[in-house]
């Protein structure tokens, strides 16, 4: 194993993914920012710097942090965020996690703006069939708005079209930060490969509230991991990715050599209201057998964009099944919650749309952490006491702990847990009654949608010791309050070693917009 070094400044710029000026928050200058690529084993420094005039928090997803929970990079649950003007170091390995996953900022709505990244591991062992190229695409929805001003509008009543909690429909998307708006727009994201080779595509939604559905003209797709689990083959013609969920799909450069278009389509039942600007397919340009520069992009091929008939569709995440995969254990601690959004009115505008899980809407703590509070660094104005906004189960010694989730709410909400991942042991329609699981060799992943009016019972070993989000990952519903902790093994943490600057940056954090 070796160490990895890198150096993240996070910073405000103007860019222009899809040819329209815009705010945006970067780290090291970059849309998306630096690809992380790393062996299982191997150990991983960054340091970040923030040059923002807001506090920040970068997050590994979907890593494990095991006896790292405090740099899970979770603002206001691991750590305070990273004041104006100053660093932090974080320092991690990935103990045993491989497969495709990216980091993020988690504090506020701060990624949707651009602090995003890949983050790819590998391992000799992993189980999925071999190939000759391996490359990340990362698919992200786009806002011309800066997102703490969409974020006000969200909650504010006649915001957006009239009714608070329309979710801002974004107004395009990009593919490794390349997107188009409009028909003026000819810039795509370029993919030159060998022909007849086999090539390993990672594609990972980094955006911020709809699905993409992504696909390549003329091409037959096979689905080999999920989430960082290798799972059994399956041949799509295009898969639907959610906000933070990752699949690796193989692709075989073996048809008329030429360039093909790849598309990214936005999930458009996403949206809440009618954005009569926006661009709803993504386009890049995937080539092969052919000299770059024969092609201008302008005259891009024409090729039909659905496969022949008879060839597969959409994956259905019901074919998924992890290599090796077997029965979940049983629960030992179980957790009933249920997920719901209303109007409340209120005061302050935060108030005024909320997310619930059970009764309650989470507002982050400020001044502290939930980690750090529980270590008994209340600091500040000593504003941790603010219990009402925070829902913590506790776990106070190893557990398979189960989940039982009925989402009363008319979204699909991509939930996300930190520092594991779950068995998905059942779902269905209405509310959860008792029905009998299929617990076979249910699916195991970090990144789960459960669709309006809908139960799912997830479960999960609970050894980790630490503060560990549970939450919708659309950012204008985490924002909202749709999030929950896990308080794992309360008596493990309170021996973990934090390093003392880092209590002490809570003291200057400032506020996450
Ligand atoms: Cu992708 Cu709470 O994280």
């Amino acid at each position: 194993p070796s160490t990895r070094t890198y150096d993240f400044v996070v910073e405000e710029r103007v860019g222009a993914p899809d040819g329209v000026l815009k705010h945006m928050l970067v780290v090291n200058g970059q849309y998306p920012g630096p690809t992380i690529e790393a062996n299982t084993g191997d150990r991983i420094v960054v340091n970040v710097t923030n040059k923002m005039p807001n506090s920040t928090a970068i997050h590994w997803h979907g890593l494990f942090q095991r006896g790292t929970n405090y740099y899970d990079g979770t603002a206001a649950i691991t750590q305070c965020g990273i004041p104006p003007g100053e660093s932090m170091v974080y320092n991690f390995t990935f103990d045993g996690w491989v497969g495709s996953t990216w980091w993020h900022a988690h504090a506020g709505t701060q990624y949707t703006d651009g602090i995003t990244g890949a983050l790819i591991v590998h391992a000799k062992n992993e189980s999925v069939p071999a190939y000759d190229g391996d490359l990340a695409i990362q698919m992200a929805d786009l806002y011309h708005g800066f997102s703490p001003a969409l974020l006000n509008l969200y909650h504010t009543p006649g915001g957006l079209e009239g009714t608070p909690g329309n979710e801002p429909v974004p107004d395009g998307g990009t593919i490794n930060g390349v997107g188009q708006y409009g028909s003026t727009n000819t810039t795509f994201f370029n993919l030159t490969l060998a022909p007849n080779k086999m090539y390993r595509l990672r594609l990972i939604n980094t955006g911020s509230f709809v699905a993409m559905d992504f696909s390549v003209d003329g091409h037959v797709l096979t689905v080999i991991e999920a989430d960082g689990t290798a799972v059994e083959p399956v041949e799509v013609g295009s898969v639907s990715v959610a906000v933070a969920q990752r699949y690796s799909v193989l692709l075989r450069t073996n048809g008329t050599a030429g360039a093909y278009w790849m598309r990214a389509a936005l999930d458009q039942d996403a949206f809440t209201y009618d954005n009569p600007g926006v661009q709803t397919e993504i386009r890049g340009v995937l080539r092969y057998g052919v000299d770059d520069d024969a092609l201008p992009d302008a005259f891009l091929l024409d090729n039909p964009p659905s496969l022949p008939d008879g060839s597969p569709g959409e994956l259905d995440t019901d074919d998924l099944i992890p290599v090796g995969g077997g029965p979940a254990p049983n629960a030992t601690f179980s957790v009933y919650f249920t997920i719901s959004m209303q109007y409340t009115g209120g005061p302050n505008y935060l108030s005024q749309f909320l997310s619930f899980i059970n009764s309650t809407s989470w507002q982050p703590l400020q001044g502290t952490s939930s980690l750090f509070a529980h270590l008994g660094n209340n600091t500040a104005d000593g504003s941790a006491t603010l219990a009402d906004s925070q829902l913590v189960t506790t776990v106070d010694e190893p557990h398979v702990v189960e989940f039982i989730i009925d989402n009363l709410d008319d979204g699909d909400h991509p939930f996300h847990l930190h520092g594991h991942k779950f068995w998905i042991v059942g779902s269905g329609a209405g509310r959860y009654q008792h029905q009998a699981l299929d617990n076979k060799a249910p699916m195991l992943r970090d990144t789960l949608v459960i669709p309006a009016y809908t139960w799912t019972i997830l479960r999960f070993v609970a050894d980790n010791p630490g503060f560990w989000a549970f939450h919708c990952h659309i950012q204008w519903h985490m924002a909202a309050g749709l999030l929950f902790q896990l308080n794992v093994l309360p008596s493990e943490s309170a021996k973990f070693d934090i390093p003392q600057y880092m209590l002490d940056q809570c003291a200057r954090e400032g506020n996450m917009m």
